[in-house]
Formats: C-alpha cells, structure tokens, sequence
C-alpha cells in the first residue's frame, strides 16, 4: 500500500530510484512520482497511472541528480490524479515528501493550516505533512521561508549562508510526526540540502540500505536488492537522515541511536522474473519450494519450540484471525484442528474481530496469519488481543514486521519475497506452517495424528511434476467471458474453493462465488442454467457420493461442471475433468490448489489482463 524509495550517493539517483520503484509496484500502482534536487533545483515529476508512465516520460533524459526520492501510490484519499500523485510539497515548494501509510487525523490539521492561510492543491494526507512540516521548520521565523524562496527564484539556488541548520530540521520533523496520529514512513528532501535524505516512521516500514557509494531508504528489502547489501530496519517512532556516506537516526527524544546494517539472505534472482513472463507464475511455479523451505526451516531453527509446551497442556481458547488468502490458510488449520486435535477453534476475519467485542482473557490462543506482516485490520487485532492480555503468536512470510514485534512468538513461513498482489506460494508456506504447527501441539497433547510432516512434503514434490499447463490455457478460454462462475467443494474442498474463488476473481475479474456443495439446493441453485460454469472440488474420499449427487443436481440444469480430482472414475459425470494425483485426504490442500491458481493466472492472461496488479489492488493494505 504505497511505497517509497530514495537514493542519496554518488551516482544518478533517478534512475535507480526509477528501478527501485519497479519492485515496489506490488505495493500499488496508480499513479508514480519523483523528486530530485539537481543543481539548487527541486523538480517534481509525476503521472497518473503504472510505473511505466512515468519511466516512459523520463526515458532518455539524463538528469545529473544524485539526490532522489520516489513513490507509487495505492490511492486512499482522492481519486488517482497529478494532483493527488505524490511527492507532495509546501507553499514555496521548499520540500518534497513522500509518504506510506495514512495520517488519520489530517482533516483536523488541514483545518488548522487553513486557518493560518495556508492553501491545499491535493485530496491527499501527504500534502497536509509536507505543509505542517514545513510550517514546523518555519515556525519561529516565517519571514526566512518568504525570504528563501524569493532567493531562490531569483538566483536558482539556494541561499548557503542561512541554510537551515539538520538540527533545525530533526526538531521540526520530530515535532511533526508527534502532531500525526496513524500510520507513516515519509522520505523528505529539502532544497539546499543535495546531499541527505530526511526521514521518519511510525508503524509502517521503513527500510535503509547501505550501498558502496550511497545509502538509500525503501519500503521493504527486496526493492533495494542489486544496490545495497546490508541493511537496517527502522524502528517504529525513529527518525533521521541519510547521507552519501552515513545514515544517522534518532529515537523520538533525539537521542543519537547506535543503528546496526545487517546482511540479508534474499538473492536479487529471487525478485526478478527470469524466465518466467509474471511474478504470479513464478511464484505457483515455486508454491513446493516454498513448502520445502518453510518446513525445513521450522525444522532447523525449532522455531515452533519456542512457543512454550505448558500454554498448550491445559485449558485455553485458540482463535485464528486473518485476512484474505492467510484468513483462507486459517480455514484449513482450523478443521484440522478440531478434526485431529478435538480443541474448538474461533476463526475471524481480522476487519470484523476487532470490534466485535472478542471474548479473550489470559487463556487466549491467537494466531495471526500475515504473508507480509503489515496488514493494518490483522494488526489491529494484534494489538487489541494483547491488551486484553491473550497470548499472541505470529505466522509472517516477510522478516522483521510490526506484527512480529507486537507478538510473543513467531512462526516464520519461508516462502521468500511474494511479489504478485496475488498470494500463492505463501498461502502453500501458510498451510506447511499451519499443519507443522498441528503437529506440535498433538505432541504436546498426546494426539494422534492421520498425517506426518513427511507425508506434507512426499505430497508435495508428487504435485510438483506435474504439468497442467496445456489442459487449463485450454479451460481459460473456455471461462474466461463468463461473468459468473461458482466453486462447489465439501468438507475441506468447501475451503479450497472458497481460496480458488478468491484467487480467479481478483486476477480475471469475473464474479466468484465457492459455495459448499450441499448447500446449493437452499438457494443459489436458483442461479444455475443452461451453460453456468461451475467448479468442483472433489479430494476426500468419504464425501464423494454426497457430492456425486450434487454433481447430478447441476448437471440437470445444464451446467458444465469442471471437477479437479484425482478420482478419475468420475470423469464420466462432468464436461471437463482435471486430474490431480492422490494423496491422503487430510493433505489434498497441497495437490489441488496449484492447478486453480494456475487457472487463475490463464485466464488472466486470455483476457490479456496484467496477473501481477489486479485493478483497485495493493499486496500490503495497510490501511483498516
Ligand atoms: O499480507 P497478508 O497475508 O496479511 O495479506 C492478506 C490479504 O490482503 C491477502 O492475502 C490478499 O487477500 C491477497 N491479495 C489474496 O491473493
């Protein structure tokens, strides 16, 4: 949701920041913008829609700046336009901001600037910051900021001589961003000032990286990747500078913080397409690998060990909250959990947990489930749960998150940077993690189980080989101008659908619905007629009668069922059959969800659709 980069150092800095920003995308992409200082000037170059629009205009420019700041926008106040695209600046267009997160309370300062005269050109709370920024550093004499840009007009540079001191500029940033309620990470540069990078963050991330000849600043590590090589997660209410040589951060009292750059494990092949076309197929294409490594890791640092054995032995409340795909993952766990492990299991969609008044004490389980770690409903609830005094455990792809830090204990899943809005191989890392997790506490408790983690993995390597691609271009095109389709499945295939659903709607955008299979005849058959596509789910073998009438129930109204299976005997009853192999009921999540994602992603592309940024989208929502 929005991201951010800059570059200060001794080579061109637009167009790496240009480049950065490609890997940023994932964060949203309506509408990208640049800020550089080049020469005393500060130029502000934005257009509304993808990234290329942008990098299309500054193609071929050469623009000898080694100061830049950059953004792509996930629009949540004001409609995507020049107007509302960031970098945003004050009245004399001394600073340039760009800003991730949402600054909940910008209507009141607004109003309050308005007050004092101060006009606004843009719907956007970051244009609110920049203008109280730059009210802050004003503050004690207005008249220099007047003064500064009369200079500036005249001469094209700026003034050395009063050049407003970097303490100046800390003290009026720290008094901002303590005048801000929500969420932020903002980069900010300032004309006179070509050779740092101001910045602060308050719970949305914020990364800094050191490079040989420059640092820079970014939303996550993967978008600084081929540029630097040690980084530093800034800390929440930390603020600072970037310079060519040094970076320099401060705690919310200004006290200098001694800041530690780390190397990180992620390879730069890891976010780049290589032979693939779109990340979404990369990323189904590595759905067993990452299963593979979020197990084997799990293994090797006995990560789930540390989540004490005692808080499992008596009673205690579990409760699974989530959003989208990882609420889907939670789906899973929680009929697992109370199929194999007999414990009731409480399971919220995390935008609606929040305020439903939740039922937690000290015996509270919760498990969050977030491939990214930031979204703010998942979040939220996080924080609600621990003051309520629940014990919290995390399940995150991405390393070093605010839900993390607010957590007692995490479970990494291993699926490595997940670049495509839709989530595929980390959802595999969910259910790997998930099932992992089952495992332990049935140890704990003295449970049975009808599978082992061995069993997970032979499964997974199985589905691996083999090759659906011909067979679902072909059912692409087939679906792909409906404007309808239903997913049916039951038991555990109920929620594979409900996950396959997700996944063909927000890629293709036609309307989904996964209903369970018996439910059918309580209303929606209504909806089924001659040619409706509907899909089914069929891998547990004690339902497959149940769901054979239900199969003879749609076909009677002249639907064309497509049935991904592995129990071939059935292909007789359909009008397209997709083979899956089999493995023991309990494990089928991991066969069958390849195949859907892989259609997902045909018919994305048959309807010439781009996989990787559905409309209205961003990967990391980190606004409730
Ligand atoms: O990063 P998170 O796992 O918390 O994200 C949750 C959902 O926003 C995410 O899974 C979303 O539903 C995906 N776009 C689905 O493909």
């Amino acid at each position: 949701m929005c991201g951010i980069v800059g570059y200060i150092g001794y080579s061109l800095a637009v167009p790496t920041v240009l480049n950065c920003l490609t890997a940023l995308e994932y964060r949203g992409y309506d509408s990208a913008g640049i800020a550089y200082l080049d020469g005393g000037k500060l130029e502000i170059v934005k257009r509304v829609g993808k990234l290329e629009n942008l990098s299309n205009y500054l193609k071929n420019k050469i623009i000898p700046s080694s100061c830049a700041i950059g953004h792509t926008r996930w629009a949540t106040h004001g409609e995507p336009s020049m107007e509302n695209a960031h970098p945003h600046t004050d009245k004399n267009k001394l600073v340039a901001v760009v800003h991730n997160g949402i600054i909940e309370n910008y209507v009141d300062l607004k109003k309050a600037l308005e007050k004092k005269g101060i006009s606004f050109y843009s719907e956007t709370d970051t244009e609110v910051f920049a203008k109280l920024f730059s009210e802050n550093l004003f503050a004690k004499n207005p008249e220099l900021n007047e003064y500064y840009a009369k200079y500036y007009a005249m001469h094209n540079t700026m003034h050395n001589t009063y050049k407003i001191s970097k303490k100046r500029i800390i003290k009026a940033l720290k008094h901002t961003i303590s005048m801000c309620e929500g969420a932020f990470a903002v980069a900010i540069v300032i004309k006179g000032y070509e050779d740092t990078i101001f910045f602060a963050k308050h719970k949305s991330p914020l990364i800094l990286g050191k490079c040989r000849d420059a640092f820079m600043l970014a939303s996550d590590i993967p978008a600084l990747l081929g540029y630097a090589d040690k980084f530093y997660t800034v800390g929440d209410d930390e603020l600072g500078y970037i310079e060519p040589e040094k970076a320099t951060v401060f705690d919310l009292t200004l006290k200098p913080k001694k800041v530690k750059f780390k190397s990180v494990s992620i390879e730069p092949e890891q976010v780049m397409l290589g032979k693939f076309h779109h990340f979404m197929e990369k990323e189904i294409a590595e759905g067993a690998d990452s299963v593979l490594n979020t197990l084997n890791r799990l293994e090797k640092t006995k990560a789930l060990e540390k989540i004490p054995a005692q808080i499992f032995e008596g009673d205690f409340n579990l409760h699974i909250t989530a959003c989208g795909t990882a609420l889907n993952a939670g789906l899973i766990a929680k009929y697992i959990i109370e199929n194999q492990l007999r414990i009731p299991v409480d399971l919220d969609y995390a935008s609606e947990f929040r305020y439903k008044k939740p039922l937690l004490s000290n015996k509270s389980i919760c498990l969050f489930i977030s491939q990214s770690g930031e979204t703010a409903d998942t979040i939220s609830c996080a924080e609600l749960a621990k003051s309520m005094g629940a014990t919290l455990i995390a399940m995150t792809n991405v390393p070093a998150t605010r839900l993390e830090s607010i957590c007692d204990y995490l479970i990494p899943t291993s699926a490595g940077p997940e670049i495509a809005v839709a989530s595929t191989k980390a959802y595999l890392a969910q259910l790997s993690a998930l099932y992992d997790f089952i495992v332990y506490v049935a140890k704990i408790r003295g449970n049975a189980l009808e599978f082992d983690i061995d069993s997970v993995k032979n499964g997974v390597i199985k589905n691996n080989s083999v090759n659906y691609k011909l067979d679902l271009t072909e059912l692409a095109n087939l679906i792909k101008d409906y404007s309808s389709i239903y997913f049916i499945g039951r038991g555990l295939d109920y929620f594979l659908a409900v996950e396959s659903a997700l996944k063909l709607k927000e890629v293709s955008y036609i309307h989904c619905e996964a209903l369970p299979a018996g439910e059918l005849k309580h209303g929606s058959l209504a909806l089924i007629k001659q040619d409706s596509i509907v899909i089914a789910l069929l891998t547990q073998s004690e339902l497959i009668e149940k769901m054979l009438n239900n199969i003879h129930e749609i076909n009677s109204r002249g639907a064309k069922i497509i049935l991904f299976s592995p129990f071939v005997e059935l292909k007789q009853f359909v009008y397209k059959f997709i083979s899956i192999p089999k493995v023991d009921d309990l494990l089928a999540p991991f066969s069958i969800i390849k195949p859907l994602q892989i259609l997902a992603y045909e018919t994305a592309i048959a309807k010439k659709l781009d996989p990787d940024k559905p409309r209205n989208l961003a990967k990391s929502v980190t606004v409730e």
